[in-house]
């Protein structure tokens, strides 16, 4: 274990299981910067951010995350008992806050569909050391929501939408739910405040690569940053091939030849996209490049699943249960501890990793595990 050090202005700052030969690494230079208790994982990365998922459930089926074949009729989504509760939820934020997580980020499954969620994020936003609370959604409800979830505390949204095609967007979210309802919930969102709203498009080679321009355009004009998604091989029912991957170079050349881009230097480390701004100054893009250039080294995230299992990778095979120890009557210290020790034995660099025989490993669904 790496000795606790004092930083530039006397705070003690507490690198727990770092290498001695990693120690000058950027991200202690970052904890330093900030001055916080950062417990890191054996790559150096510190804990900065959980994604909370509330609930497995979706009113899409969206071929690369849920395709129908597989979550159909029959298919067993988590019983309410089995859900963390809001007061659960709560609380690993607060202890995990303490590890020095900053942001929450609300998902799913559709995070929309948990009842009463502006209470869970009123309750969030209390939280001490908690600097932002995200929300990942499908856009479906929000425009009847955004109101009441800025009310409650929300700071960003960010929604998704593959085509402004419906024939395209209707095929992709599998229940032919049409592109205007989730344009009025980004507008909505932005009306209320909860900006910038980023808009998240996977983009499929042959599915909807022809759309790129069309919503480049669209989103230029508009409070919104549109972020282009490499198609990634999360869970084992999507059906992942490597040929339906339109790479972020490839993406970033189609709409440099068309609007000029330049890029942006990266807001904080560990950002998972690459900012481009428009010359003309129409407003900026973020690519993201999980396959063709995975993040994995400044991946401060954890995931929490929504019958209370922490995963420290999107590619993991199993996670820590948590539930089992807020309900078995742990003690913050206890869970502290846990999430400690897990957090510090973390190695997890699936996308760096990832070969033809890994990707078809067993791993958790994006729906589960929370995107
Ligand atoms: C799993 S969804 C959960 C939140 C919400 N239902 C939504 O769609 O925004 C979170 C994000 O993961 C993205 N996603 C899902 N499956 C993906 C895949 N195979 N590759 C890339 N992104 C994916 C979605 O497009 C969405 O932006
Ligand atoms: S990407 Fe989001 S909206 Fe689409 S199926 Fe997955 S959870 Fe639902």
């Amino acid at each position: 274990m790496q000795p606790s050090k004092s930083d530039k202005s006397g705070d003690r700052i507490r690198l727990v299981g770092v290498p001695r030969e990693r120690a000058d690494s950027h991200w202690r230079r970052y904890a330093e910067d900030l001055g916080v208790i950062a417990t890191v994982d054996t790559l150096a990365r510190p804990l900065r951010e959980l994604r909370i998922s509330v609930t497995d459930r979706c009113n899409f089926r969206c071929s690369y995350c849920m395709p129908k074949e597989i979550f159909g009729g029959d298919f067993v989504f988590m019983p309410r008992d089995e859900l963390l509760t809001f007061e659960e939820i709560a609380r690993v934020a607060r202890l995990f806050a303490e590890q020095g997580v900053k942001k929450l980020r609300l998902t799913g499954g559709e995070p929309l569909l948990r009842r009463d969620l502006e209470r869970l994020i009123e309750m969030l936003a209390g939280t001490d050391g908690i600097a932002d609370i995200a929300l990942t959604t499908n856009g479906a409800a929000l425009a009847g929501k955004a109101q009441a979830l800025k009310h409650a505390g929300l700071t960003r949204v960010s929604v998704s939408l593959d085509a402004l095609d419906d024939e395209v967007f209707g095929a992709m979210n599998d229940v032919g739910f049409p592109v205007r309802r989730v344009l009025e919930g980004i507008d909505a969102a932005a009306h209320v405040g909860l900006l910038p709203v980023k808009v998240n498009m996977v983009v499929k080679r042959g599915v909807n690569d022809h759309c790129i321009l069309a919503m480049a355009e669209y989103f230029r004009e508009r409070p919104a940053i549109l972020r282009l998604i490499e198609f990634m091989d999360v869970g084992t029912t999507n059906r992942w091939k490597p040929d339906e991957v339109v790479p972020a170079a490839e993406i970033h050349r189609m709409i440099d030849a068309r609007w000029p881009l330049e890029p942006l230097a990266a807001s904080h480390p560990g950002e998972v996209a690459s900012r481009y701004r428009y010359r003309d100054g129409g407003g900026q893009i973020g690519l993201i490049a999980s396959v063709t250039k995975p993040f994995c080294g400044s991946c401060t995230r954890a995931r929490l699943s929504a019958d209370g299992k922490l995963h420290t990778c999107l590619f993991a095979t199993s996670g820590h249960d948590l539930r089992a120890l807020l309900r078995g009557g742990a003690s913050d210290q206890e869970i502290t501890r846990q999430l400690r020790s897990i957090w510090t034995s973390r190695a997890d660099r699936y996308s760096e990793t990832r070969t033809a025989l890994s990707t078809d490993q067993p791993k958790v669904e994006m729906s589960y595990i929370g995107g």
